[in-house]
């Protein structure tokens, strides 16, 4: 049942072409008019919205963070990110116009569902994403957008969580829609965008040997850190999750931008240093990334940089390069996560650990 893999895990990262294909489909007509025909909010009370908080946990959390880009942008509705359960225990903030979003690959994580319970309590409109059909979060919300991804049984959350970021982007565009804060034609040129992601995401794992061949390089591995900017921030968090749960070793993403108020400090000779370039359709970003990939090469670090294809600028900084397809900067996420997930999942396979039940770890987490 793992097709010739060798793990679950590795089988749902090469699955990811069709999860997104398939968390897409029937989202939209022909004209590019988004129908999420789960959310049983009106149209009104999604029209009177104003504020959303995306309660999550885990890598779910890290989908969280790229929606918030996403949709404040998209939309313009204030949108807060939170951690399900610092959320239920800091006495939040909350109306009837407020939307409680909650991402759960599982529907059953225990600290999600308490959020979600004292969100409604409150009255506020909750809204689940989740890829298990009829799950505790989805049953307890007054919406659902469904992931579609399959059944996942590594531990470690893949397909989940690609197909996570199309549906917060799908929310994020069924919104603007509805507000009338995007065009219907700049809504249908992202739709497009999306429905081009499968042929990326397989892109990206057709280049899978060059990842693996840097795993094998960096076997002996006690630290790795990543780094990114804007949507590429939670991925860096992701990648250094992913190592966390899987390699057990040390493993911290941050924001590059935060580079000099600290994280320099542990830039040493030969520290592998994950880099996530934003593609350069937003040239303040790519060029202060490109600054801070310099920065750390030249205290030792080992640059391993995720550049969008055509991208020669970052050539000469990096010590490993990896190609990413061209797409938009809200939308590079669903690629430059896959070469991360390929990285742990083979460097923990070479260490000897068991992938798919990775030590003290379980699927879903049904206890606060
Ligand atoms: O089922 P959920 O999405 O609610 O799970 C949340 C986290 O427990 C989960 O994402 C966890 O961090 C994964 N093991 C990450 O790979």
């Amino acid at each position: 049942e793992k097709d010739g893999f060798d793990w679950f895990m590795r089988k749902e990262i090469f699955e990811q072409p069709r999860a997104v294909a398939d968390a897409l489909l029937g989202r939209h007509t022909e004209s590019g008019a988004l129908q999420l025909d789960e959310v049983r909010i009106s149209e009104q009370e999604l029209r009177d919205i104003d504020k959303i908080i995306i309660v999550a946990c885990g890598t779910s959390c890290y989908a969280a963070m790229v929606a918030k880009y996403a949709i404040e942008h998209w939309t313009r509705i204030p949108c807060e990110v939170e951690l399900s359960h610092e959320f239920r225990y800091r006495d939040p903030i909350l109306t009837r116009q407020t939307l409680v979003v909650a991402i759960s690959q599982s529907g059953e994580t225990a600290d999600t569902l308490m959020a979600i319970r004292y969100a409604r309590e409150q009255r506020s409109k909750v809204l689940a994403i989740c890829n298990t059909n009829g799950s505790t979060i989805p049953r307890e919300s007054d919406a659902v957008i469904y992931t579609h991804a399959g059944p996942e049984i590594g531990v470690a959350s893949t397909k989940g969580f690609v197909t996570q970021l199309i549906a917060c982007y799908l929310l994020g565009l069924y919104l603007a829609q509805v507000r009338g804060t995007k065009f219907g034609d700049e809504i249908a040129a992202v739709v497009d965008d999306l429905a081009r992601m499968p042929e990326h995401v397989q892109a990206v794992l057709d280049r899978a040997d060059e990842v693996y061949a840097i795993a094998a390089q960096h076997a002996a591995t006690r630290s790795v850190l990543f780094l990114g900017r804007h949507a590429g921030f939670p991925i860096a968090l992701e990648g250094a999750l992913k190592l966390k749960e899987l390699a057990y070793i040390h493993a911290e993403g941050f924001a590059a931008g935060e580079l000099k108020h600290g994280p320099i400090a542990l830039i040493e000779e030969g520290l592998p240093v994950f880099c996530v370039v934003p593609p350069r359709g937003r040239d303040e970003l790519h060029q202060k990334m490109v600054s801070a990939i310099q920065e750390i090469r030249a205290r030792g670090a080992h640059t391993i940089v995720l550049a969008e294809e055509g991208d020669e600028s970052i050539a000469p900084y990096a010590d490993v390069l990896i190609r990413l397809p061209r797409v938009p900067t809200l939308l590079q996420p669903v690629v430059a996560v896959v070469p991360l997930q390929l990285f742990a999942c083979e460097l923990a396979t070479q260490m000897g650990h068991d992938v798919d039940q990775p030590r003290n770890l379980a699927k879903s987490v049904t206890v606060e």
